[in-house]
This record gives C-alpha cells, structure tokens and sequence, in this order.
C-alpha cells in the first residue's frame, strides 16, 4: 500500500499523518544491480554524477523498486570540493580521494571551477519532471564541517584527526576553508531547489567527532548561517547531525531546519527532550538491522516507528547510509511495513 501524495513532503511540513513516509539515505547505489550495469557503461561514479540523463535515471531506480516516499538526488557531497577546485576520484574499494589535500597545501592554491555544479542542475531538472507526483524530492549538500574533513585529509579519514588538527592548530586556515564551502553550498542548495527539488538535507555525517564545546565554536554557527541564508526559501530543510550526535542535539534549537536526522544511539522520545520538540524527526534504525532475519528487522523497525509515531512530524528512514550489502528482497518488505503501519496494531 502506497502513502498519500506527497505525504513526505507534507510531514517536512509538520503535518499529522496516519501513515509514516520513509526514504533511506544512500538509496541508490551498489546493492542494485540495475546500478552497477549503469555504472559499468558509464565508466565510474562521477561519470554517472556528471550524466544528467544517467544520474536522473539512478536517482528513479530505487523508487521504481521500492516506492520510497522520498527520491533524493544522485550525486554526492564531494561535488562542492571539486568545484571549489580539487581534484576528485573514487579509488576502487577504497574511497573518495581529493587533491591536493588541504594540511599541506593552500586553500588559494585552488582555482574554483563553478561550472561544475551546471550538469547537477540539469539532472535535478530531469528528476523533477519524471518523477511519480506521490514522490517528494530531495536535494542535498555536505556540510562545511564534513566535507571539509574531506577537503583537509585528502581522503576519508578515522576520526577526523586531520580536520581536528588543522581547526584547533590553524582556525583562520580551517575557517577560511569552511567559509569557501559555505558560500558555494547556499548557492549549491537554492540552485537544487530553484531547478526543482522540494526540500534539502544538509549531511553532517561526522560532527559527532567533536565535543558539544567544540561544535559549538566550530560547526554550530556555520550551520545556522547556513539556514539563514536559506530561510526565506519555502522549502522544508533536513539537518542530519550524523553518527554519535546525540549530545549535539542541546545545541540545535536556534538552527532554523524543520526536521533533525538522529542516528540509531538516540531512542527517538530522548531525541525529541533534546530538542526541546522544535523539530520532526527522521531516523533511526540501525542499518546494520537490515542484515538480520526478516524477524528481527519487523521487530525493530515496529519499535522505532511505534517511538517515532508518538508525535506528528516523524520521517522512517535509517540512522546512517544503506550499505552495499543491502538485500533487495529485505528492503521490499521493510518498504511494505512501514506502509501498513498502524499504531499498537499488535504486532510487538
Ligand atoms: O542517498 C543517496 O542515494 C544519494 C546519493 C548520495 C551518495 N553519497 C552517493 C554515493 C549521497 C546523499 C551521498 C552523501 C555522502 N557522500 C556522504 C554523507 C552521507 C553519509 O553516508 O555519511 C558522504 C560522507 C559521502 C562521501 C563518499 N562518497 C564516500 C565516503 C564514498 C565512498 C563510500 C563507498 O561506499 O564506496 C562515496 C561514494 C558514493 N557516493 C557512492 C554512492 C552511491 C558509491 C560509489 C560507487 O562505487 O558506485
């Protein structure tokens, strides 16, 4: 059973819905074979990135499959790096690599190929026209501290050593670096949504590497600016602190999102007390569930629902990204679960 039209889009509004609307963050990618053999002709991941018609076409893939209620836009958060000048490839079973890394080279060393965003638009502009009108669209951007971690380790990097260096070492270097992030994602985010996007999520995957001191001073006031700047866009704004944020949520309540994305460490009600109610809530099963017995994915996903569904303004979806072991088959009963869902309907 499908959701009503555009129920995401009306929850990202606060509204009371019967039903629970749900996407998952990372979609789209890897564990659908209708993906890989796209990626395959297209030659890699940012081929496909930067092929409006084929990231159009993944960005479909997961919703023609499962009828998520939300399709959010194929790209990535290390588009905004290289369009601020670095180089960016994907090593085979390793990761994302930018060049040259920012603890041994200058941010001005960098010439910024705006340009570079131009085919994310055109994709966005396709998804818009294509997609289901029961579907809400999203886009998305990194967040300046996150994607900074990139931008300074060169690479993914454990614990954000690097980026934590280089910002309690050098705060003008690791601010001049946020700022030159910050100002391409505000024209990154209102490009997305004046082409047709509905609402945007800011990923903040890795802020819970720092103290609730240390975000305050280094992440909290760049994310506000952030939504400032976005405030007088009618558009619903997600902001997903990433893993282990749970003692950041105190800190949010001057941030103007509508809805907070909460990792599978934060039962939902005691996410909501942090808050303070301000915000929906999205999240927050454990990704990691989904390898488990059909069973014990219904158990659990009934138990963050039945938390989540407390309060009007919650949002099914995953506490981090899907991962490339995900089984279809699993997803596509997890998708009708959640769709049937009624309060206390005893299924515990
Ligand atoms: O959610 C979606 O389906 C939309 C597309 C999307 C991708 N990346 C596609 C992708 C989104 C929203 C992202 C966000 C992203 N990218 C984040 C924040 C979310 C999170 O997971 O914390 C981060 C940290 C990145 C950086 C990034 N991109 C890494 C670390 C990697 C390599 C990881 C891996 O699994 O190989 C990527 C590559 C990437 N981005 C893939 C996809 C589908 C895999 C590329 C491939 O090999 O096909």
């Amino acid at each position: 059973m499908k959701a009503s039209p555009k129920s995401l889009l009306a929850v990202l509004r606060g509204a009371r819905q019967e039903r629970p609307p749900l996407w998952l963050m990372r979609q789209a990618g890897r564990y659908l074979p209708e993906y890989r053999a796209l990626r395959e002709t297209k030659g890699g991941f940012l081929e496909l990135c930067y092929d409006p018609e084929a990231a159009a076409e993944v960005t479909l893939q997961p919703i023609r499959r499962f009828g998520f209620d939300g399709s959010i836009l194929f790209s990535d958060i290390l588009i905004v790096p290289h369009a601020l000048g670095q180089k960016l490839w994907f090593e085979a079973g390793e990761g994302p690599r930018l060049a040259p890394p920012l603890v041994d080279s200058a941010l001005a060393s960098l010439e910024a190929v705006p340009a570079r965003l131009d085919p994310i638009y055109a994709t966005v502009a396709r998804v818009a026209a294509a997609l289901p009108v029961e579907t809400t669209f999203l886009g998305f951007a990194g967040s300046p501290w996150t994607v900074a971690t990139y931008m300074v380790a060169g690479q993914g990097s454990k614990d954000q050593a690097a980026a934590r260096r280089l910002a309690f070492g050098d705060p003008a270097a690791f601010q001049a670096i946020v700022d030159a992030i910050v100002d391409v994602t505000v024209t990154y985010l209102a490009g997305q949504i004046e082409h047709g996007v509905e609402a945007v999520q800011l990923f903040d995957s890795w802020v819970g590497a720092l103290s609730p001191r240390d975000f305050k001073k280094y992440v909290l006031p760049v994310i506000e600016n952030i939504f400032d700047q976005l405030k007088d866009l009618p558009f619903p704004k997600i902001y997903y602190p990433g893993v282990a944020s749970g003692e950041l949520l105190p800190l949010l309540g001057g941030v103007k999102a509508d809805v907070i994305g909460l990792d599978w460490r934060v039962p939902i009600p005691e996410g909501r007390r942090r808050l303070d109610g301000r915000f929906g809530i999205q999240g927050n099963l454990d990704p990691y569930v989904l390898t488990a017995p059909m069973d014990v994915i219904r158990e659990q996903a009934l138990a963050v629902l039945d938390e989540g569904m407390e309060k009007p303004g919650y949002i099914f979806n995953l506490g981090h990204g899907l991962f490339p072991e995900a089984s279809i088959d699993k997803l596509k009963e997890l998708t009708e679960f959640i769709h049937c869902y009624t309060a206390g309907d005893g299924r515990k």
